[in-house]
């Protein structure tokens, strides 16, 4: 009789270890990281710091995957997870106006983000009340940089903010404005300064050509 449920414990363990590896072929909800395209102008480095700190792992492409996010039925649940936050918003495929200063400090304040199940295996991602306080203050900034381009209507008040602010970090902005270029060439100039290291999100880079082409055109 003992032997006999032995022999069918070690069969049913047998069955449950290959369907584990089955599951682990199954083409879906694979962990990734996509290209990093597009960061937000962060306020300041300390915004991004904490920001990657606390939410990079699901609202950005640079996920840092645990060993368990790779083993399914595990990692189903994890991916999951990472999909959802960024279908939300990307801070690595990051588009102006993504995401509300506003709700980030709610969600913040409130503890729903991070995911408190995250939390649990992730003490590292744990803000103090400060750093909560500063993340949460820190976002609001980098997002109203983003809405006064956004809705910003008027170009020319959009575009001469933006040469000030942002293109005489190195060297004057009268560089810029001495110059007399078509919207490609315009367009080149500005791809090669952030090479340099100038900050622009997408959207901010289009503001700025659009109204050098126009005001510094030929
Ligand atoms: C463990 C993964 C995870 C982490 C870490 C995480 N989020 Fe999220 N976030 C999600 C998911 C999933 C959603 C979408 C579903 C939901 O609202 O629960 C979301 C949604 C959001 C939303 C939209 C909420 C709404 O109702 O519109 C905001 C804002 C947000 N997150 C901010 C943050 C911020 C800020 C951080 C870092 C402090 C953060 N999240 C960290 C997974 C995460
Ligand atoms: C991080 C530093 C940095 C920032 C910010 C910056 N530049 Fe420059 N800029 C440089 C450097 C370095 C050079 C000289 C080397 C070169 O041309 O790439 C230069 C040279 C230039 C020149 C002369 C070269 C040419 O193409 O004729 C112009 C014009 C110019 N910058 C425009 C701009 C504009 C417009 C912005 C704002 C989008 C900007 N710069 C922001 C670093 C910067």
């Amino acid at each position: 009789m003992l032997e006999k449920l032995k022999a069918y414990a070690l069969k049913g363990a047998g069955i449950a270890v290959i369907v584990l590896l089955l599951l682990q072929a199954l083409p879906f909800l694979q962990p990734d990281n996509p290209p990093v395209v597009n960061e937000p102008v962060w306020d300041r480095p300390e915004t991004r710091a904490l920001a990657k700190r606390a939410c990079f792992d699901c609202h950005s492409n640079e996920t840092v995957w645990p060993w368990y996010a790779k083993v399914a039925p595990m990692s189903w649940l994890v991916v999951y997870d990472v999909r959802q936050g960024r279908a939300e918003f990307n801070f690595s495929d990051w588009h102006a106006g993504d995401m509300s200063g506003r709700k980030a400090d709610e969600e913040i304040r409130s503890g729903r983000m991070p995911l408190p199940r995250y939390l649990l295996l992730h003490p590292e991602a744990r803000l103090t009340d400060g750093e909560k306080a500063e993340l949460r203050a820190g976002l609001l900034a980098t997002m109203q940089v983003e809405a006064t381009v956004v809705t910003g209507e008027n170009l020319a008040e959009a575009g001469a903010s933006l040469l000030t602010s942002r293109c005489s970090v190195c060297h004057s902005a009268d560089r810029a404005k001495r110059e007399r270029r078509s919207r490609g060439q315009w367009e080149e100039t500005v791809t090669r300064m952030m090479a340099n290291g100038a900050q622009l999100s997408g959207e901010e880079k289009m503001v700025l050509i659009d109204y050098l082409a126009q005001k510094y055109g030929q």
